[in-house]
């Protein structure tokens, strides 16, 4: 099932992410290499989320405000790809319109070089990937399988 996989790949990439390791690119690549040309590319496409996030953190760590602003605004313009929008949920749709407003306020903030308010926005921007996920998941499992309809 993708989404377990997804799920333990996304924890582990998480906890790299905490410590500063991060998985690289080849070892992203690896991961979708069986996959169908169209998931692969959508996974390629989410996976980097995680990589502009890791880029704003170290800004954020480092006092690099360049990084944060470029981190914020790669984020924000993930959001405008078509690719972005797998869903038409109005709950993803929140969850998306939220991102973007967040995304909007860190850049600002790092333009502005104010660490606390881009640090309290990158966790508030944690909290929103967390909860679009959780929110996509349990929309997975709560979808009627249309084969067990005709038993
Ligand atoms: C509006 C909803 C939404 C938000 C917000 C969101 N994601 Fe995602 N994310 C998704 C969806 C949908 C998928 C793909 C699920 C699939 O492949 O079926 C995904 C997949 C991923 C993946 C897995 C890519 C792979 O290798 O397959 C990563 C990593 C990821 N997101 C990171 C993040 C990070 C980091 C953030 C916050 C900075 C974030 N996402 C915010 C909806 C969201």
């Amino acid at each position: 099932m993708r989404w377990t996989r997804i799920r333990a790949g996304l924890l582990g990439a998480c906890c790299l992410a905490v410590v500063g390791i991060g998985s690289s690119g080849d070892a992203v690549e690896a991961r979708h290499q069986d996959e169908p040309p169209g998931d692969r590319a959508l996974g390629l496409f989410m996976q980097a989320k995680l990589d502009h996030a890791k880029d704003v953190l170290e800004g954020l760590t480092t006092g690099d405000f360049t990084r944060v602003v470029r981190g914020a605004q790669a984020l924000r313009e993930l959001t405008e790809d078509e690719l972005w929008r797998v869903n038409p949920n109005i709950n993803y749709v929140r969850y998306t319109e939220e991102f973007a407003r967040l995304a909007d306020a860190l850049e600002a903030e790092g333009q502005s070089q104010d660490i606390d308010g881009a640090t309290l926005n990158f966790v508030n921007l944690t909290i929103n990937c967390v909860n679009c996920h959780t929110f996509v998941r349990d929309e997975r499992v709560t979808l009627v399988d249309p084969d067990a309809l005709i038993r």
